[in-house]
């Protein structure tokens, strides 16, 4: 009797020590591998409250942003379409074919860097970008603060936030704002690194096994947004010189931005071009060793992926259709 009580102690003390040790072994895959905040970071001078959000969203939505009054932001980045645009190339206003796939405004808030090569900074420098852009909203700063201060709900407004009449600086720090609102809900994926076992598939497992192992996807793929925020030059395409515009270093050429994952199944097409229509031919691309191998920073299995079964390939895929999480509430702001 007393052994057997022994062995009952035994197994209560063991059973826990146990657990926890499959446990930790999961959440300690990569230890770069962690789930996404409910909330981004805020800057110390653009504070994120209710009142600035609700103004920035109304902007985001509002297409006085724009010369002609036809464009507002989510004229690209479209709520229904995970706030980028399901196209290749988008236009601007006056019809000009802009050469870069939409990015997502999803978890924007996590990017140190902005823009596919990363030439703004923070969200507030990178708002009036398009805005002021002649082949994106072409409008006229100076134009847009008189018609905001033409609007009493925004005039009304911009002085409960700021203090002060609509102007472009804080037209940018309210769409910041919004923005970094704009946060995916917890994925499979996240909720499989939190402990629940079950919320991926075998098939999502083993590509999570590949994309932190032997794929070395982790290596630019980490973080809580899954990206390093660092600049690559993959070999995707020559036509777009990438970084070197924004820092004139000519090392700088043809390197881009790692994106985030976050959400990657519902954002095609891919990459800066938006040429890959589907993560399949992202993939393909990968286990091929990419376009131009001398011309190719992929620190990956010499000299490709090409050698690796293509059952590799199911699993990646299982792997990256775990990280979609659930959208924000979208519903569009009532215009002032
Ligand atoms: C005509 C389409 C269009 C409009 C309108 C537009 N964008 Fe964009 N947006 C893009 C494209 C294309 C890119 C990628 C551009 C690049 O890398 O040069 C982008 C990139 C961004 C990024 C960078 C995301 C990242 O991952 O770094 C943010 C943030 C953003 N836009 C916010 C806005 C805001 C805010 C507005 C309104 C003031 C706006 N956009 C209006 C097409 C548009
Ligand atoms: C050396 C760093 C690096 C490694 C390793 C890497 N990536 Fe990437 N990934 C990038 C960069 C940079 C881009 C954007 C390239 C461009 O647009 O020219 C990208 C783009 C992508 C995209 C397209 C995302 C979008 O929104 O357009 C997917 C999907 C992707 N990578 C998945 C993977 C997978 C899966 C692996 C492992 C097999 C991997 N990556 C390995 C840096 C890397």
């Amino acid at each position: 009797m007393r052994r057997f009580q022994l062995l009952v102690v035994l197994a209560l003390i063991a059973f826990p020590l146990f657990a926890a040790e499959r446990g930790s072994q999961r959440r300690k895959l990569d230890p770069r591998l962690v789930p996404l905040p409910a909330e981004a970071p805020a800057p110390v001078d653009n504070p994120t409250t209710p009142e600035k959000v609700a103004l920035g969203k109304q902007l985001f939505f509002d297409p006085r942003l724009s010369g002609n009054n036809t464009m507002s932001c989510a004229s690209c980045h479209k709520p229904e379409r995970w706030f980028a645009d399901g196209i290749e190339w988008n236009k601007g206003e006056t019809g000009v074919t802009l050469v870069r796939n939409t990015q997502t405004c999803l978890n924007v808030g996590f990017y140190s860097t902005f823009f596919w090569e990363g030439r703004a900074g923070s969200l507030e420098e990178q708002a009036l970008g398009p805005i002021e852009s002649e082949i994106e909203m072409n409008q006229d700063l100076e134009e847009l603060e008189r018609e905001l201060n033409a609007v009493a709900g925004y005039v009304s407004q911009f002085q409960a936030v700021f203090g002060a009449k609509p102007n472009r600086k804080d037209v940018a720090k309210a769409l910041a704002a919004y923005q970094r609102t704009l946060i995916t809900g917890p994925s499979p994926y996240d909720r499989y690194l939190m402990g629940e076992d079950d919320a991926l598939s075998d098939d999502a497992k083993r590509g999570l096994e590949l994309f932190a192992g032997k794929a070395r996807c982790v290596e630019c793929h980490n973080g809580p947004n899954l990206t390093d925020g660092r600049f690559y030059r993959m070999g995707v395409s020559e036509e777009d010189v990438g970084r070197v515009k924004a820092t004139g270093r000519e090392d700088d050429r043809f390197r881009f931005r790692t994106p985030s994952l976050r959400n990657v199944a519902e954002t095609a097409p891919y990459m800066h071009h938006g040429l890959f229509i589907s993560l399949d031919a992202v993939l393909s691309f990968y286990y091929n060793g990419g376009a131009d191998a001398s011309n190719y920073d992929l620190p990956l299995d010499a000299p490709n992926l090409a050698d690796r079964p293509t059952s590799d390939m199911q699993y990646l895929l299982a792997f990256l259709n775990s990280l979609t999480g659930t959208p924000p509430d979208f519903t569009p702001p009532k215009l002032p």
